[in-house]
C-alpha cells in the first residue's frame, strides 16, 4: 500500500517542495523514514504512533518506509509530522481523500494538536508560485500564510479537524486575506520628549532622511539612548515589497508575533553588547538569521558600543557593505538579506566624562585612547554621522518649552524619501546611503564653491575614498530636505561637520 503528499521545507529563505511518500509491506514491525531527516524528524516517529493512539486510529503493524524527496536535501524541523501522518493514514485506507493539489505542514503533539512552525511565510508563497490549490497549515501560522495570494490557506489546531475537513464531515473554511494597514503601526515613544539637543536631533532627521549609519557620542544621560530609541517614529512608512521581505526573515526564525499576516513596523533591534557574534550575523547548526537580518529595512542599534566584544564588531564590515549576510555551516551556505541604518551610542571614555564642559575626566590620556580603540578605523569609517550629545543645560531643561514631535520631522522625512524614489526608480534602490559610486557622480551636481569646498576638506582632513562617498551621499540628503537638485557649499559644510568628531575624538588632538 502506498500513499503520498506534499509539504515544504525551506533553505535560507527560500522554500522548496518535499514530496512526502509512505509504503507499508508485510514483514515485521517497523517504522523508518528515509531523506536525510534531521534528529526532529526521526522523533515524528514517537510524535505519530501517540497521537494516532490518542485520537483512536490505528497505528500499523508492518513495515512502514516513509521517503522525504528530494533525498539529497537535509531535512530539518518538525514540520513533516502532518504530512507524515496524513501520508500513513492513506496508506492505511484509514482516510481517503484527494490531496494531490495540497500542501502540508505542521508539528503536531502526542494528543494531536497541531503547533506553529517556522517558514510558513515562504512556503504558502513557493506553494502559490507552483500552482498548489491549498495549504494547511497550524492556524496560529495561518495569517502569516493568507499573504501569499493564488493558494488557499486553512489553518487546522488538530489532526480530527483535518480529518473531518477531507472527509467532508465539517468543512473548514479558508482564511480571508485581509487588507493590511501600514499606517497602523504605531510608535509609544516621541521626539518631543527629548528637551535640546537640536543638532542631534537634526541628524537623526538627516539620517532618516537619507537612510544614514550614525554614532552619537557623548557624557552619561545625555539622551543618546532616547534619541536612538525614538529613531523608529521619524522613519518612512514600510512599502508592501519591504514589509514582505523582512516578514521571511522573521517567519524563517521563528519571530514572527502570533496572528500577525506582516511586519509592517520597520524592525528596531537593540541587542545587548553581550550578543556573540553568530547571534549578531546569523549562526547555528541550520543557519538561521541573526540580529543583522532581523533588522532588515529597519534599524539596528548598538548601545554602549565599546562593549561589545571586537571580533563582533567586525563581523558588521562586509553585511553594512553588501547589505547581504552569508553564513557556512557544515549543513550549508546561506545568504540572508540586511539592508540596515546602524546606529551606534557611546561615551567618550570609560568614566564618560572625556571633553565634558564642566565636569572632569578621570581617565587618563592612555585610559581614553584605549577605550575609544575598541572602536576600529574601518567601523568608524562605515558610520557616515558622527554627532556629539553634549549636556542638556538646566535652562532648557526647565523651561520646558514644547518640543517638535516625531510626526512633524517625519513630514519633512518623507519629502525627502519622495525625491530620492523617483530619482532612483530605475535603480533598484531607494535611499541616498545606498548609492553605488557611479551613482554618487551621475546624481550628486555640485556647485563650483562646493566642488573647491569638498576638494580642501578631502586633503585636509584626510579622508578616505570611502569617508569621501559617505560625505557624498549625506550632502545629497541634506540638499534633498532642502529641495534642492544642486549640492550647495552649505550642503557639504554641513556634511563634513558630520565627519569631524573622529578627528576630536579619535585623531590625537
Ligand atoms: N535631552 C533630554 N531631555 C529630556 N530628558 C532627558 C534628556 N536627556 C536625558 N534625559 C533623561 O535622562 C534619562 C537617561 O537618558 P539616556 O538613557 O538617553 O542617556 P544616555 O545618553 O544614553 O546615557 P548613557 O551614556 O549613560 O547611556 C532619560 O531616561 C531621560 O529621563
Ligand atoms: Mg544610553
Amino acid at each position: 500500500m502506498f500513499a503520498d503528499v506534499y509539504s515544504m521545507g525551506l533553505c535560507g529563505l527560500d522554500a522548496f517542495t518535499v514530496h512526502v511518500e509512505c509504503d507499508i509491506s508485510q514483514g515485521m514491525p517497523s517504522f523508518d523514514i528515509v531523506g536525510l531527516p534531521g534528529a526532529a524528524i526521526k522523533e515524528s516517529r514517537n510524535r505519530i504512533r501517540a497521537a494516532l493512539r490518542n485520537i483512536g486510529l490505528e497505528m500499523p503493524v508492518n513495515t512502514i518506509t516513509v521517503n522525504l524527496a528530494p533525498a539529497d536535501i537535509k531535512k530539518e524541523g518538525p514540520v513533516y509530522d502532518l504530512p507524515i501522518l496524513l501520508s500513513l493514514l492513506l496508506a492505511t485506507g484509514q482516510l481517503y481523500a484527494d490531496v494531490r493539489d495540497c500542501v502540508f505542514a505542521g508539528e503536531m503533539s502526542l494528543t494531536g494538536e497541531i503547533f506553529p512552525v517556522k517558514g510558513i511565510l515562504p512556503m504558502a508563497i513557493e506553494a502559490a508560485r507552483l500552482g498548489f490549490k491549498k495549504i494547511f497549515v497550524p492556524s496560529e501560522n495561518s495569517q502569516e500564510a493568507s499573504v501569499a495570494s493564488g493558494v488557499e490557506v486553512y489553518g487546522v489546531s488538530g489532526v480530527r479537524e483535518l480529518i473531518d475537513h477531507l472527509t467532508g464531515k465539517c468543512v473548514l473554511s479558508p482564511v480571508k486575506t485581509g487588507e493590511i494597514d501600514f499606517t497602523a503601526a504605531g510608535h509609544q515613544l516621541d521626539f518631543c520628549d527629548v528637551t535640546g539637543q537640536h543638532e542631534a536631533k537634526r541628524a537623526m532627521e538627516v539620517a532618516a532622511a537619507g537612510g544614514h549609519n550614525i554614532l552619537l557620542i557623548g557624557p552619561p544621560g545625555a539622551g543618546k539612548s532616547m534619541l536612538a530609541n525614538r529613531l523608529p517614529s521619524i522613519l518612512p512608512q514600510m512599502t508592501r515589497e519591504e514589509a514582505l521581505e523582512t516578514s521571511k526573515i522573521y517567519s524563517v526564525a521563528g519571530c514572527m508575533p502570533p496572528d500577525t499576516a506582516l511586519i509592517t513596523a520597520r524592525p528596531f533591534r537593540a541587542p545587548h553588547h553581550t550578543i556573540s557574534a553568530a547571534a549578531l550575523a546569523g549562526g547555528g547548526k541550520v543557519p538561521s538569521p541573526g540580529e543583522l537580518s532581523l533588522a532588515h529595512n529597519g534599524v539596528l542599534f548598538l548601545d554602549e558600543l565599546p562593549e561589545f566584544a571586537r571580533n563582533t564588531l567586525e563581523v558588521l564590515r562586509q553585511p553594512l557593505e553588501d547589505q547581504l549576510v552569508t553564513i557556512s555551516r557544515v549543513s550549508g551556505t546561506m545568504t540572508f538579506p540586511c539592508s540596515i541604518m546602524l546606529v551606534c551610542a557611546m561615551n567618550p571614555c570609560a568614566c564618560g566624562y572625556y571633553g565634558h564642559p564642566t565636569k572632569a575626566c578621570i581617565c587618563g590620556k592612555k585610559a581614553v585612547e584605549k577605550y575609544l580603540s575598541k572602536i576600529s578605523g574601518p567601523l568608524l569609517d562605515r558610520l557616515d554621522l558622527h554627532v556629539e550629545v553634549p549636556p542638556v543645560e538646566y535652562a532648557e531643561l526647565s523651561r520646558g518649552r514644547a518640543e517638535e514631535t516625531s510626526a512633524q520631522i517625519r513630514e519633512r522625512v518623507n519629502k525627502a524619501r519622495r525625491i530620492q524614489e523617483s530619482r532612483f526608480a530605475d535603480e533598484g534602490i531607494c535611499a541616498n546611503a545606498k548609492m553605488s559610486s557611479p551613482m554618487i557622480h551621475k546624481y550628486c551636481p555640485l556647485t563650483g564653491d562646493a566642488e573647491q569646498l569638498i576638494h580642501r576638506a578631502y586633503d585636509s582632513l584626510g579622508l578616505s575614498a570611502r569617508a569621501y562617498s559617505g560625505l557624498m551621499k549625506i550632502a545629497r540628503t541634506i540638499a534633498d530636505m532642502d529641495g534642492e537638485e544642486t549640492i550647495s557649499s552649505a550642503h557639504i559644510a554641513e556634511a563634513i561637520q558630520y565627519r569631524s568628531l573622529d578627528r576630536k575624538y579619535w585623531g590625537g588632538e
